[in-house]
């Protein structure tokens, strides 16, 4: 191919340095060479002068603080397990997604430790670029296989999946029907594709169907779209019923297995396993920082849809890709959840044991005017923001995590405790959670 500098003589030292690129500056003469490329900072004190720009975040903050909804971050200072130290107090954790206990298991240390070893400690590039390593593409196929598609896409986050996903599959003149209680990253992304967004009542298939018989005639495309379990009631969405639907109507059919991933289905396949709906379900999506103890997201379909997000879901263009440990932690992940399924039986166990004892000791865990819990995330409904934090506040003293949830991440008038069992949890640590949680929402005349 004839190129630019065709017929020029080139000085290879200056191609390589790239030197025909960068503007020569003078280096100022009073500075001593060792230090030309120093960034001398005028101070070393913080900002301190309120900025005037930022005042309306200030005012926002303080009126959480007025309405007792501010907190600050907890910080955990050594692993996620069943019991840790938060803010350097010893505690039960009913907090963590590590649903099977993977976040600490000894082969996924071993893996992500060998894998940087082997491949160094970040993968350079975005995956269009230069940043597709062998270990992202075992890990795809790893994930494919396991769940009996086609093919499989990983990205960053599995808010990065679904956001990615939604906002390149859809456009303006398509239509998103979304369930109420949907994922802020399938919000985000139904808003970024620009399509016409229609929400059905939660877990409603029938009205489901009243939005999609409105549109029927629409020439756009149409995605309908649950996720597999509810992240903040903890119950499963109708997938199969909604895969039915799709089907009548020509619709793109999407689950959000985020909190479905290692805990539904056969060995945690999803819902679509659990529902035994192979092959009616056209995007699956999934998280590895739940149940699979790491981090990420993957999309998986057909080998035309995975196709087609290589080339057009914008986190996987735009951004880089794991480093070579997280793809090794993650594949070490999908082995234990075929050769360890005891973990998924135990993980099942302490929920049922969990959520019988607190609705005998008399507490909302939804079902009255929230849905009901399905699935090892239980909350404890109290309504109330402030009495939520509260709890959850007086919870922490008393040698509980359990994170207080308040608008908006769930309606206003439905905050509540989340809590989330987990295969590691003992029988011993489950009984005296209970009995904190129980004397202190006494003391708190919660319950
Ligand atoms: C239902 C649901 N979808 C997607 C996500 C995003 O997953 P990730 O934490 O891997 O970004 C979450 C996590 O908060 C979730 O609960």
């Amino acid at each position: 191919m004839p190129s630019r500098t065709q017929g020029k003589a080139i000085n290879p030292a200056a191609l390589h340095l790239n030197q025909m690129h960068i503007p020569h500056r003078k280096p100022p003469t009073n500075v001593p060479e060792t230090q030309r490329f120093t960034i001398v900072s005028m101070s070393n004190t913080p900002q301190s002068a309120p900025r005037p720009q930022l005042a309306h975040l200030t005012a926002a903050l303080d009126d959480l603080r007025a309405r007792g909804t501010y907190f600050h971050l907890r910080v955990l200072d050594d692993q996620q397990a069943p019991v840790c130290h938060y803010d350097g107090r010893r505690v039960i954790n009913l907090a963590s997604n590590n649903y099977l206990g993977l976040c600490n298991h000894p082969k996924l240390r071993e893996a992500a430790i060998a894998a940087t070893q082997k491949y160094g400690a970040g993968s350079g590039a975005v995956r269009t670029i230069a940043g597709t390593m062998r270990i992202h593409m075992e890990l795809e196929a790893k994930i494919a296989a396991f769940k009996n598609v086609e093919a499989c896409v990983v990205f960053q986050s599995g808010f990065a999946a679904n956001a990615g996903t939604v906002s390149a599959i859809l456009g303006k003149d398509d239509f998103i029907l979304s369930d109420e209680l949907n994922h802020a990253s399938i919000i985000d992304g139904a808003r970024l594709s620009r399509a016409k967004i229609k929400v059905f009542r939660h877990k409603d298939v029938a009205h489901a169907e009243e939005l999609l018989r409105e549109i029927q005639l629409e020439p756009g495309h149409k995605l309908l779209i649950t996720d597999g379990v509810f992240s903040m009631d903890g119950d499963i969405g109708p997938v199969a019923a909604l895969a039915d639907l799709a089907a009548k109507y020509g619709a793109i059919m999407m689950v959000d297995d985020a909190h479905a991933s290692g805990v539904l289905g056969r060995n945690g396949r999803g819902s679509v396993d659990h529902f035994g709906c192979h092959g009616k379900v056209d995007v699956q999506v999934g998280t590895l920082s739940k149940a699979i103890g790491a981090l990420g997201g993957y999309v998986c379909g057909s080998r035309d849809l995975i196709d087609y997000l290589y080339h057009r879901a914008r986190p996987f263009l735009f951004s880089t890709s794991h480093p070579p440990s997280v793809a090794a932690t993650c594949i070490a992940a999908f082995d234990i959840l075929e050769t360890e399924p005891e973990r998924i039986a135990r993980l099942w166990d302490n929920t049922r044991y969990f959520k019988a004892q607190l609705a005998a000791a008399g507490f909302d865990i939804g079902g009255r005017t929230t849905p009901a819990s399905e699935t090892p995330i239980t909350p404890i409904i109290i309504g109330d923001a402030r009495r939520t934090m509260d709890f959850s506040r007086a919870l922490f003293d008393a040698g509980v995590m359990a994170t207080g949830i308040a608008f908006p991440t769930v309606p206003e008038g439905k905050a509540r405790i989340r809590t989330i069992m987990t295969s590691e949890h003992t029988r011993e640590q489950i009984d005296r959670a209970l009995e904190i949680i129980t004397t202190t929402a006494k003391q708190g005349g919660i319950l």
